[in-house]
């Protein structure tokens, strides 16, 4: 192996179409700039994993996770250890465990001397996300692996077209620090769908309508169209019941704070909140005056830099 190696990885955010996207309709996704690193040192011993968070210290899955990556790449899983660092909040819905992976898998890679092609990649980072969870659509390993927009069709192989934003998309991101649970939400949602398939699948159109009018406004740099969507979306996901109180509230704090659009993002209920905003500082400051937390980002194309 040849040590010291180093592997990066994107946190992501879902711009439009969380929940269709389960049901094969496509959906807009972003990778982040902030990301996660790996960096892989010697170290006698059986291979082990040391994060900086701390509450991954009892998580007997990254080292699951360590040692199927080494497998897949035929390392040896001794003699090194994997050093992780995250600029993501974990649980937050950024992605972390889907960037770990990917990290885990470059920086393995790079220590192998042979680097795995693109789609090798990600259909490697999939199986191993699904050490932290069962059955996600696959967005988490393609924003991971890209680090730019994409839409993104589940499947087998998934469907993942990278897309260059005319402009940089800035977006105010927020947390209402109420517990999420994606998979609460997810099995809650299909449920309703069992129940009334019809009505759940002309929503779930509408919603691919606005991931496709989003793209263009995205690819066009139309931002006004772009945020349209994003209201538009969310009206959908409170009809798919997805949506809460908390959730609204902020999005019409953002709105009035001048936010071009504003929606849940990721599983819903009580999780994140993320507004197109012109003025970022502005809209997060008053995110922040309503006690959540926020994050300012700037979408763009940054494929070489990722790379
Ligand atoms: O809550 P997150 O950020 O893991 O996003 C979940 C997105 C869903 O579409 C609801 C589920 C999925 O697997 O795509």
């Amino acid at each position: 192996m040849r040590l010291p190696a180093r592997g990066r990885a994107a946190g992501k955010v879902i711009l439009l179409g969380e929940h269709a996207v389960v049901y094969g309709r496509p959906a807009l996704a972003a990778g982040l700039g902030m990301g996660l690193t790996v960096e892989l040192a010697p170290a006698a011993g059986p291979a082990r994993l040391e994060s900086d968070r701390p509450e991954l210290a009892d998580d007997p899955r990254p080292q699951m996770l360590l040692a199927e990556a080494a497998a897949a790449l035929d390392l040896p899983a001794r003699d090194f250890v994997a050093r992780v660092r995250s600029e993501l909040p974990a649980g937050a819905g950024f992605g972390s465990s889907a960037a770990l992976a990917v990290a885990l898998v470059r920086a393995l890679g790079a220590a192998a001397g042979r680097p795995l092609d693109a789609p090798a990649e990600l259909a490697l980072g999939r199986r191993l996300e699904t050490v932290f969870h069962g059955h996600p659509s696959g967005i988490d390993p393609a924003a991971a692996a890209l680090g730019t927009c994409f839409r993104f069709v589940r499947g087998e192989p998934p469907i993942v077209t990278p897309l260059r934003p005319r402009a940089p998309v800035p977006l105010a991101i927020a947390f209402s620090g109420c517990p999420r649970s994606t998979g609460a939400a997810v099995g809650a949602l299909r449920g309703r769908w069992e129940r009334e398939p019809d009505r759940y699948e002309a929503l779930f159109d509408g919603i691919a309508a606005t991931v496709e009018a989003g793209r263009e406004a995205l690819v066009a740099g139309d931002h006004a169209a772009l945020g349209a969507a994003f209201d538009r979306n969310q009206a959908l996901l409170e009809a798919i019941g997805v949506s809460s109180a908390e959730v609204e509230e902020l999005a019409r704090v953002a709105r009035r704070a001048g936010a071009l659009g504003a929606k849940l993002t990721g599983g819903g209920a009580g999780g994140a909140v993320i507004a197109l905003a012109p003025d970022t500082e502005r809209v997060a400051a008053a995110l922040r005056a309503h006690g959540a937390r926020t994050v300012v980002a700037r979408l763009e194309w940054m494929r070489e830099e990722t790379a």
